[in-house]
């Protein structure tokens, strides 16, 4: 299996939670109060699926292996668009939450207005650059590794995951331990 097997499954996944708040958009766009919960589960999920765990292998195994070959300066450009996407897919996800965080707070439906356009951008956002990945980048870029190579990608891959889940569920305990419920 080449790296970008995983990577693509992943966005499967992606485009699953976008075909939940396109749903979700909708809803409020015919004047529901946004969903809350939801809203916070899709934040949850992009902070830790999308970006820590996606983007993160992303950045921190493909992209970091692919700045050690001398690769062509169109895949050059389109890495270095990929890296600035990434930063404004996080800047969406923290106006999601911010938006959200005050209708919980407000409990009225002042920012549902707010909150259907950010979930908007947000659905622009990955659904091209998704796209970009998976047709104009993955595929091509495999060409300068070879199949060991791929395979010790595949392996840090693993081992990347599950720290990451170590490293979230630590920082959740630390977070109880220092702020116990009375
Ligand atoms: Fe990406
Ligand atoms: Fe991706």
């Amino acid at each position: 299996m080449q790296p970008i097997g995983p990577l693509m499954h992943e966005h499967r996944l992606i485009e699953r939670m976008l075909g939940i708040l396109e749903k979700e958009k909708s809803r409020i766009q015919e004047d529901q109060a946004a969903d809350t919960q939801l809203i916070d589960q899709s934040v949850d999920f992009f902070r830790t699926f999308a970006d820590r765990c996606h983007h993160g292998k992303e950045e921190d195994i493909l992209f970091r292996d692919l700045k050690n070959k001398s690769i062509s300066k169109e895949h050059q450009a389109i890495m270095d668009e990929l890296i600035e996407e990434h930063i404004l897919g996080r800047r969406l996800v923290t106006e999601l939450d911010g938006y959200n965080n005050h209708l919980v707070r407000s409990g009225n439906g002042s920012v549902n207005k707010e909150i259907a356009g950010t979930i908007d951008k947000l659905l622009n956002f990955y659904s091209e650059h998704i796209k970009k990945e998976d047709k104009d980048f993955f595929h091509p870029v495999m060409a300068y590794f070879s199949r060991e190579e791929m395979s010790g990608m595949l392996q840090e891959f693993d081992a990347f995951e599950k720290e990451l889940l170590h490293e979230k569920y630590l920082g959740m305990i630390r977070k109880l331990e220092e702020n116990p419920v009375s």
